[in-house]
């Protein structure tokens, strides 16, 4: 039998790292990687408003015209990025003129470097860090801001994590920002949502609207 692996405060983590494969709709609040499904990845690019936005072309005649915004989408704890990935592709269908960015951050080298061969092979736009924002030593906030660009943020993280002083400052800091935050599952006590999908369990934090 593995040896089972403890969090900070001793409670067993769900053993992922013995597995040859991602389990799906493993719903327990310890586990380290548990990935978004299509359907919720659908939802929460509706809900984020991701793709072609809409600008009123004439402000008293009411007339609007799709523009295509730069958008870019970063998913903090991105896992082998096959969420990011298939959400890029998504918006990239819906509207081909889009060409979305998308940057996955992640702690775990060997996701990353999966991330990395998988968006290469599918030919999305995106780009893959390694990094730890539970530590937050190099301010993430500022390096997603002012060198990546990011507009929009997907988050998929336990409560704990969400409750940390660093992944909080990093969350207020963006949506503060104008960054669109989308969470899933597990919702930050500290920031108000401005719009909810109640059945795939999303809430978009979105100073803007
Ligand atoms: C629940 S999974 C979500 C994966 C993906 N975003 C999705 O929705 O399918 C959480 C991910 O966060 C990563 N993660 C957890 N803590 C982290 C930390 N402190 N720094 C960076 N990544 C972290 C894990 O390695 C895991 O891949």
């Amino acid at each position: 039998m593995p040896k089972t692996m403890e969090d900070s405060d001793g409670l067993p983590l769900f053993a992922f790292q013995d597995l040859d494969y991602i389990p799906s709709g493993f719903g327990g609040i310890l586990a380290p990687y548990i990935e978004t499904t299509a359907g919720t990845m659908r939802a929460a690019a509706t809900l984020m408003r991701l793709g072609f936005q809409t600008e009123e072309d004439d402000k008293k005649g009411g007339n609007e015209t799709l523009i295509a915004h730069q958008e870019v989408v970063c998913d903090l704890g991105c896992g082998d990025g096959y969420f990011l990935i298939s959400l890029l592709a998504h918006i990239s269908l819906l509207t081909p003129l889009a060409l979305p960015i998308g940057l996955g951050i992640d702690y775990d080298p060997s996701l990353i470097a999966s991330a990395g061969i998988a968006s290469s092979l599918q030919k999305v736009n995106a780009s893959w860090l390694i990094y730890n924002f539970n530590d937050d030593r190099e301010d993430l906030v500022s390096q997603l801001i002012d060198k990546h660009q990011v507009t929009h943020m997907f988050v998929y993280l336990v409560p704990k994590q969400l409750a940390l002083g660093t992944v909080r400052r990093i969350l207020t800091s963006l949506c503060g920002s104008g960054v669109v935050v989308c969470c899933h599952k597990f919702y930050p006590e500290y920031l108000t949502p401005a719009r909810r999908d109640a059945l795939m369990e999303l809430a978009v934090y979105d100073e803007s609207s």
